[in-house]
């Protein structure tokens, strides 16, 4: 077995909730526990876990594809994901990417060379009541305003 192997116990442990013959179904949940391990989801965890759960690499390729916040690349230590949809744009999302884009030095897609901050946008991330939103890494900062930003950016070290 490739990378993957040393968390296939915790995948085992997974596929108990399942009734038998649903492995595939596993895909998305391992998929979280590489990055959750990595950073990120390198070929070599993609081949891997296409031969654990017996399934073709293209499917899992697919599901990649698909969810945004499956990477497939390292990142910096702080993820910024500005959402771009609708109610955030009309709220002011522009303005807060063009103001990180200003005051990281990166541009959507980037990572400063230090390795803090990784720079993204994202369609709607549920929380359209309290937009602009933009999510740290796992966390959701809604309403945000100039010294918000500001005063957030300072905060993450
Ligand atoms: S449009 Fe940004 S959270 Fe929905």
């Amino acid at each position: 077995m490739r990378p993957v192997k040393h968390l296939i116990p915790e995948f085992e442990r997974l596929k108990t909730r399942l009734p038998p013959g649903h492995d595939a179904t596993l895909l998305l949940p391992c998929l979280r526990r590489i990055q959750e391990d990595r950073g990120y989801i390198d070929n070599s965890d993609i081949d891997g876990l296409a031969e654990y759960l017996g399934v073709p690499r293209i499917q899992i390729e697919e599901v990649l594809s698909f969810y945004s916040m499956l990477r497939r690349r390292p990142i910096g230590r702080w993820h910024l994901q500005v959402c771009r949809n609708v109610s955030c744009s009309m709220r002011g999302a522009e303005w807060l990417l063009e103001h990180l884009s200003e005051r990281l030095g990166i541009g959507p897609g980037e990572t400063t060379a230090d390795g803090r901050f990784t720079l993204s946008t994202v369609e709607c991330l549920g929380a359209c009541g309290t937009a602009p939103v933009l999510m740290v890494n796992e966390v959701y900062h809604e309403n945000l305003g100039t010294a918000d930003l500001d005063a957030l950016i300072a905060r993450l070290d």
